[in-house]
């Protein structure tokens, strides 16, 4: 069994240097997919990342969205997704047809698109955002009316953070709803220490309760400087992976063993194998949809 697993990541690896591919993993990822990746990360990170790499094929071991932006920032190279139904119920909450109906309503307002979106709502998009920049971004927006999509949660944090009325699309992140306030409570009470550690994604009310409030990345980042020993984190439970990896001397708590995102753990290293031998699934994004989608998401980049 073990030699197996160790034949099948020597098998990844060999490949991917014949291919000259690189493997790209969000923090939700399984563990042994983390394992193997040459850089893990959110999802700016992520597109970053992409843009900058000099490899010509990105195995993308996260959801359609991310591998779309990886296709949309680096058209030249080959985008793998291991497994094409890992999608991102969120990002399927809009559609392009939606959106072009809601601005009818609202003609004037700036579309701003939580890159938690497919490429079709990005062209028909002003600006994207991640949950590490959302903030920022919003602040210096010079729009008068701001139309949010799709996620109401983290469109209803950044309005607080930043005192800015905006339109919320009514969408959500099924994995983060799973998230509650009560479990937090409960948490807090067995771990008075604790540093309570939540994603934007969550609900106000459990955004309420926590004491700093970041991407994967920021998480990531922030527990390397924090004081605090123990960490309750409020976010999908793949992350806790890296976290104690890189924190062997500090104990993390996941709010809640359910917030599971299935979609992202259908990435498998079988599948990552198959698809470097294949050099399929790929995931190309269209020429005139690229082109739109790419204004919106350069200005986020823009921002740094
Ligand atoms: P970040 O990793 O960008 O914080 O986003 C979380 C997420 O849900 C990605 O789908
Ligand atoms: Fe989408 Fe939520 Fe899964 Fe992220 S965790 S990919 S937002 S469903």
């Amino acid at each position: 069994m073990e030699n197996s697993h160790t034949q099948l990541i020597e098998k990844i690896l060999d490949l991917k240097r014949k291919r000259n591919a690189v493997i790209l993993a969000h923090n939700y990822q399984l563990g042994e997919v983390q394992d193997i990746a040459d850089f893990i990360g959110d999802s700016l990170g992520l597109s970053q990342n992409a843009a900058e790499t000099e490899a010509e094929v990105i195995v993308f071991c996260g959801v359609h969205f991310m591998a779309e932006t990886a296709s949309i920032l680096c058209p030249e190279k080959i985008v793998l997704l291991p497994d094409m139904h890992a999608g991102c119920p969120m990002a399927d909450m809009v559609t392009a047809e939606s959106l072009r109906e809601k601005k009818k309503e609202y003609p004037k307002a700036t579309v701003v698109a939580y890159v938690n979106t497919t490429a079709e709502v990005k062209a028909e998009s002003d600006i994207c955002c991640t949950s590490a920049n959302a903030v920022e971004l919003v602040q210096r927006l010079g729009a008068k009316e701001i139309l949010f999509i799709p996620d109401q949660y983290l469109g209803h944090y950044v309005s607080t953070k930043t005192g800015r009325e905006m339109i919320l699309w009514p969408g959500y992140c099924p994995t983060h709803a799973r998230i509650q306030a009560a479990d937090i409570l409960r948490l807090k009470k067995v771990h008075p220490q604790a540093e309570v550690m939540v994603h934007p994604e969550c609900r106000p009310e459990v955004i309420e309760l926590a004491d700093v409030i970041l991407s994967t990345g920021g998480m990531c980042r922030h527990v390397q400087s924090t004081e605090t020993r123990e960490i309750i984190v409020g976010t999908e439970v793949g992350i806790v992976h890296r976290l104690r990896k890189e924190n062997p001397d500090k104990i993390f708590i996941p709010v809640s063993e359910q917030a599971i995102c299935p979609r992202m753990k259908l990435i498998t290293l079988e599948n990552i194998l198959w698809s470097l031998e294949d050099m399929a699934p790929q995931v190309k994004v269209p020429e005139e949809i690229r082109l739109r989608a790419k204004a919106a998401v350069d200005k986020m980049l823009e921002v740094r």
